[in-house]
């Protein structure tokens, strides 16, 4: 399955370090090319004879060691992964690489990939929730590092918390689904939604939200990534559409309503991203309103709202919305997902830090018709558009 595929896996110093000999030995029996980097304190867990063994291939400790060619190393792995995966990956490591330092061998080589690079964190949970090393994954993130939670549970050191390495299986899963994710949406057509709408007040007035466009967008781009064929119907926003994508500019609520109406019988696919207001001026001034009384009272009538009217009339079209929510995060947006009649909601509350509006992250889950649920951890709003993609695949496979 993984054939033709290399894989770095980074191995550090902590006693989940056993755990990565599982993980390495699954990806072998997928037929990917596996390369086993150690850090010095890694070797005090596990011999790299166990992993040298399994892989098939010289594990490297240290850049300087005879023979000295730990620059021809470094840059032909970092150039020849196709993932770089971290596990478990210790505080230390998540630190050195947020604060761009590369002083040995595994640091070095991810600071030179040019893959996806995966952090599987494992650590006593006191030290995974200590703010700094929170603050280093979101940098990471927000710079399209890739991260697993961990699991919660009793850990090593006697203590029970978050902090363990999740199961090899899990870890493998994972990285099946980066790798496998070249072109697995050629063929296929997604319509996606993006942005704020503006509904006017009167000619130099309007009632908008703060929606930036940036997650949106992440979806059309990764979607054209992975070989989909894409439109975009964005409300205005400050920031450059992804090549590629038809991109059509709307204004108002009803603008997007129409557009989308128009065209989504075409789309096998419909991601409805956009922050849609759901009411609009009953009537719109024709010329500036002037300052007068104390207060101004402007009526406000509904919206449609796009992504009911579309579960209406879906089919088999895949349909995937949004709920941005302040408060009752799951509850509304299950509601939502049924009301709407879509096959998945992501759930983002847009009052966490990471999250939301503007930000270049996000903290969602994702919610399937039936109940499954995903709970992703702090991840760029690009990574959060591949996982939104990766399940829309595994819904059409049903
Ligand atoms: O009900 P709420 O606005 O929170 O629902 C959010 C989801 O519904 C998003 O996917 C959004 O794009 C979509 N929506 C819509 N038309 C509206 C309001 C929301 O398509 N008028």
């Amino acid at each position: 399955m993984l054939k033709g595929k290399t894989v770095v896996v980074g191995v550090c110093g902590g006693i989940a370090a056993y755990k990565a000999v599982e993980v390495v030995s699954r990806l072998k029996k997928l037929n990917a090319d596996v390369h086993v980097i150690m850090t010095k304190n890694a070797e005090k867990f596990v011999a790299p004879l166990t992993f040298r063994s399994i892989c098939h291939n010289p594990v490297i400790t240290d850049m300087f060691e005879e023979p000295k060619i730990w620059d021809i190393q470094h840059i032909s792995l970092a150039q020849k992964a196709d993932l770089v995966v971290v596990a478990p990956a210790t505080a230390n490591i998540i630190g050195k690489v947020a604060g761009g330092i590369a002083d040995d061998m595994l640091s070095t080589t991810i600071m030179a990939a040019h893959s996806p690079v995966l952090f599987v964190p494992a650590m006593n949970d006191k030290m995974y929730e200590n703010p700094i090393v929170q603050e280093n994954i979101q940098k990471l993130a927000l710079h399209g590092y890739l991260f697993m939670e961990p699991d919660t549970g009793l850990m090593a050191c006697g203590t029970s918390g978050k902090g363990r390495f999740p199961s090899p299986e899990r870890v493998v899963d994972y990285v099946k689904e980066i790798l496998m994710r070249d072109a697995d949406y050629e063929g296929l057509k997604i319509l996606v939604t993006a942005g704020p709408t503006r509904e006017p007040i009167d000619p130099v007035r309007y009632i908008s939200n703060h929606s930036s466009g940036k997650m949106g967008y992440a979806v059309a781009k990764a979607a054209l990534e992975r070989g989909a064929c894409v439109k975009l119907v964005t409300g205005p926003v400050n920031i450059a559409p992804p090549s590629g994508a038809e991109v059509v500019r709307v204004s108002s609520a009803v603008d997007m309503y129409n557009e989308v109406m128009k065209s989504y019988e075409s789309f096998d696919v419909i991601v409805m991203v956009a922050a849609v207001a759901d009411y609009r001026c009953a009537s719109v001034s024709e010329k500036k309103i002037k300052k007068s009384g104390e207060t101004l009272t402007i009526e406000l009538v509904k919206n449609p709202d796009i992504a009911a009217e579309l579960g209406k009339v879906k089919g088999d079209r895949i349909l995937v919305g949004f709920s941005a929510e302040t408060d009752n995060l799951l509850g509304n947006a299950v509601s939502k997902l049924a009301l709407k009649n879509m096959d998945m909601i992501v759930a983002n509350d847009v009052t966490m830090e990471g999250a939301g509006f503007g930000v270049d992250t996000n903290i969602v889950k994702l919610i399937k018709r039936g109940g499954s649920r995903i709970d992703l951890p702090v991840m760029s709003k690009e990574n959060v558009a591949h996982k939104i993609l990766d399940e829309v695949l595994s819904i059409r496979k049903r």
